[in-house]
């Protein structure tokens, strides 16, 4: 039964849950042509990402916040200027995290599609 203190990132399965989303979201950029171009734009190597992401929406959910003590006054929009993020690759960012959401099925199925939602929006505003 969930409590009043009980964050997103508990509800969804915690550190776990988000390991397994931002993997599934990788190998999907990874395998599926229709994320070409976004994959384009990342290292070949993708180790620290899959570290590095988890950690981050570990940590956006309501989790531990090692990322944020890890990376001090990083901001995420910020740290995306240095890429030419068109609508066309935030879009793929955001349907490839969709599906990944979605394959990863938490249990709590209505939070995950707005946590969804709302990574979508967010790479939506990465973008010019
Ligand atoms: C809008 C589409 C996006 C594109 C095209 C994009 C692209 C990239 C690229 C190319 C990198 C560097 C990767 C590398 O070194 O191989 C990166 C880093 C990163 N991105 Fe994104 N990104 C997008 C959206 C997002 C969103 C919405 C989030 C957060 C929810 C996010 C979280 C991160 C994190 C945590 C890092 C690593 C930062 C670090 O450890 O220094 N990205 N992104």
């Amino acid at each position: 039964m969930s409590t009043a203190t009980e964050t997103p990132f508990d509800l969804l399965g915690g550190r776990d849950t988000m390991q397994a989303i931002v993997d599934r979201f990788y190998d999907l950029m990874d395998s599926d042509p229709a994320y070409a171009e976004l994959r384009a734009m990342h290292a070949p190597d993708l180790t620290k990402m899959r570290r590095s992401l988890a950690g981050f929406l570990t940590a956006w959910a309501g989790g531990p916040r090692d990322w944020f003590e890890e990376n001090p006054g990083k901001c995420m929009m910020s740290a995306h200027d240095p890429f030419a993020i068109s609508p066309a690759i935030a879009g793929q960012w955001a349907e490839a995290m969709r599906r990944a959401i979605a394959d990863v099925a938490p249990a709590n199925a209505a939070l995950a599609a707005q946590m969804g939602e709302i990574l979508a929006k967010m790479a939506q505003g990465m973008a010019r």
